[in-house]
């Protein structure tokens, strides 16, 4: 097939996403993240059986929670971690479960502490819940992205009593899947600073071989009870579309807390997310598994493809995720390196200045998408590289 088809045909699916309609036809979209590897086929049975029922009423109180209940399986069969549906609330974003946790469980004059770079909306949900910003930043060490334990402990310490660490764990943008003992640190840290721990986990399911995935609750007992999960089958099985997450409450006190945020203030996911979940997590793990057979070819071909030019784009391979942060540091792409990248390359990445202050020499891109098209993408990058 020829390349340009291959696009066309992705195009053409892909008329309601985002990443595929923001830009104009010549740019090749390589950013926001979802994949461009369609639904497990029994979710879109499921969902086509309801649209053919003409069947979208108000969700019936058992279908929120055959949802919760199939992630909590969900979780002790991947993940080894027992999270009961009665400590979950059902959510329409991971990114309000942000917004809900700070703004409930945070002390007004505390700050909350999280890696940079960062998910964009960390900023974005520590500003808006006018809570104090404190950031430490993962150094580069052995071609591994790695915590600065000192400088974490100290940045803890400035968030004070009441604050939080926001945690996401496995680490977007670097791809970073912490080990048992780096969650340890933290989660010492977090007890001794009375910090609560707010752990997004939406990319815990995506993690490559070599790498396993450990929620930071499954610690021990006394991490858990200062602890909010958050996650959603949206990653591992591309459903951000349909706007249903959930929070786990490590303690009877957390969703106390979080249940006194009246339900209508909440909001709630709608019927087809939470068929989709329940499927999703109760019935396709087979089908994310080979997604990520898939990613980790792409990723394979991505890296060993940038190998050549790795003095002017510096990249680390990530260990989950489908996502590459890239350093275009010595290459003087200016003024932004995304910019520069979408005006010369015809290429969308997403700009390394919304993961942190001054990282205009960063980029994002999303590899979840047809093997055939990373040779484009990497056209088009180093098209844009000085010899
Ligand atoms: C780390 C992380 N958290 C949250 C989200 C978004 O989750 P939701 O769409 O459920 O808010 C994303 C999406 O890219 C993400 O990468």
């Amino acid at each position: 097939m020829e390349l340009s088809s291959i696009e066309e045909r992705i195009r053409s699916r892909r008329k309601y996403s985002v990443k595929w309609t923001e830009h104009p036809q010549e740019i090749l979209p390589a950013w926001i993240a979802d994949m461009d590897f369609g639904i497990p086929p029994l979710v879109k049975e499921g969902i086509a059986e309801a649209i053919e029922l003409s069947e979208i009423g108000y969700a019936p109180y058992k279908l929120t929670l055959d949802y919760l209940e199939a992630f909590s399986a969900w979780q002790l069969e991947q993940h080894h971690v027992s999270m009961d549906s009665s400590d979950m609330i059902p959510l329409t974003d991971v990114i309000q479960g942000f917004y809900l946790a700070i703004d409930t469980l945070c002390a007004k004059d505390a700050g909350v502490l999280f890696l940079t770079p960062s998910y964009p909306p960390f900023f974005t949900s520590v500003n808006a819940t006018k809570r104090r910003l404190v950031t430490s930043e993962l150094v580069l060490s052995d071609r591994r992205y790695q915590i600065d334990f000192d400088d974490f402990a100290n940045k803890a310490k400035q968030a004070g009593n009441g604050g939080a660490i926001l945690l996401c764990n496995p680490h977007n943008p670097t791809g970073r899947v912490f080990d048992r003992e780096e969650l340890s640190l933290i989660a010492q840290i977090a007890l001794s600073n009375k910090l609560w721990i707010i752990s997004d986990e939406i990319h815990a399911d995506l993690c490559y071989e070599g790498s396993v995935h450990t929620p930071i609750m499954a610690i021990a007992p006394e991490v858990a009870s200062r602890c909010v999960t958050l996650s959603s089958a949206s990653k591992s099985f591309n459903l951000a579309g349909l706007h249903t997450a959930v929070l786990h409450a490590g303690s009877p006190e957390i969703l106390a807390r979080l249940n006194s945020i009246p339900a209508g203030l909440r909001g709630s996911p709608g019927s087809l997310g939470l068929l989709a979940g329940k499927i999703a997590f109760g019935a396709s793990a087979a089908w994310l598994k080979e997604t990520v057979l898939k990613l980790d070819s792409n990723r394979k071909l991505l890296f060993a493809s940038l190998e050549p030019y790795k003095n002017q784009v510096k990249s680390v391979i990530p260990e989950a995720t489908y996502l590459a942060w890239l350093d275009f540091s010595q290459s003087q792409l200016k003024p932004t390196a995304q910019h520069y990248l979408l005006e010369k390359g015809h290429i969308a990445l997403n700009p390394g200045e919304t993961f942190f202050e001054g990282g205009t020499d960063f980029a994002r891109l999303n590899f979840a998408t047809e093997a055939e098209l990373i040779p484009e993408m990497i056209k088009r990058i180093t098209s844009c590289l000085p010899a």
